[in-house]
C-alpha cells in the first residue's frame, strides 16, 4: 500500500465523519400543559431517507381535533405560551395543511383526540428538516385548544395554547 492512498483514504474517513456528526437524526418535544390545561405529552422527529417521521402521544385533551404546529420561537415560558410566537414559517408561505404546497413549514394540521382525551398520531413529512439553517430544532410545538380549519391566515383559527414544547436534539 502506497503512502499517497493511504492519505486519501484517512483525509476520506475523516471527511464522512465529520458529516454525521453535524447531521441531526432524532428531535423530541416534551409538552407541558399552559395554564389551566391539563394536556401532556411527547412528540418525536426521526429522519427517515428525504423525509421526517412524526409520532406524537398526547393526553388531557378534550375529544376532537386540535390544531398541531411547531411554532417560530422555542420559548414556553408565558402562561399561555403565546412566548413562542407565530407559526415556523422560515420560507415565507402562507398558512395551510400539512400536505398543500403553500404552508408553513410548521403546519401538521390536527391531532384527533378519543373520547378519553388521548391522541396518537403518525405521520411522514418532507417540509420539516432536522438540519441546517431552516431546522425545526429549537423552536416549540404547539397544541391548540381547537381544530386547525386548514385555511384561515395565519392561524388556522385554532384558538389558545393548551401545551407547548421545545424541540431539542435526542439521541440517534
Ligand atoms: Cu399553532
Ligand atoms: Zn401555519
Amino acid at each position: 500500500m502506497n503512502s499517497a492512498f493511504l492519505s486519501t483514504f484517512f483525509a476520506l474517513l475523516v471527511s464522512c465523519s465529520i458529516a454525521f456528526a453535524g447531521d441531526t437524526t432524532k428531535a423530541v418535544a416534551v409538552l407541558h400543559p399552559t395554564t389551566g390545561s391539563n394536556v401532556a405529552g411527547t412528540v418525536t422527529f426521526t429522519m427517515a431517507s428525504d423525509q421526517i417521521k412524526v409520532v406524537a402521544d398526547i393526553t388531557g385533551l378534550t375529544p376532537g381535533k386540535h390544531g398541531f404546529h411547531i411554532h417560530e420561537f422555542g420559548d414556553c415560558s408565558a402562561p399561555d405560551a403565546k412566548s413562542a410566537g407565530g407559526h415556523f414559517n422560515p420560507t415565507n408561505h402562507q398558512h395551510g395543511a400539512p400536505d398543500a404546497a403553500d404552508r408553513h413549514a410548521g403546519d401538521l394540521g390536527n391531532i384527533e383526540a378519543d373520547a378519553s382525551g388521548k391522541a396518537h398520531l403518525e405521520l411522514t413529512d418532507k417540509a420539516m428538516k432536522l438540519s441546517g439553517s431552516d431546522s425545526i430544532v429549537g423552536h416549540a410545538v404547539i397544541v391548540h385548544e381547537k381544530a386547525d380549519d386548514l385555511k384561515t391566515q395565519p392561524t388556522g383559527d385554532a384558538g389558545g395554547r393548551v401545551a407547548c414544547g421545545v424541540i431539542g436534539i435526542a439521541k440517534p
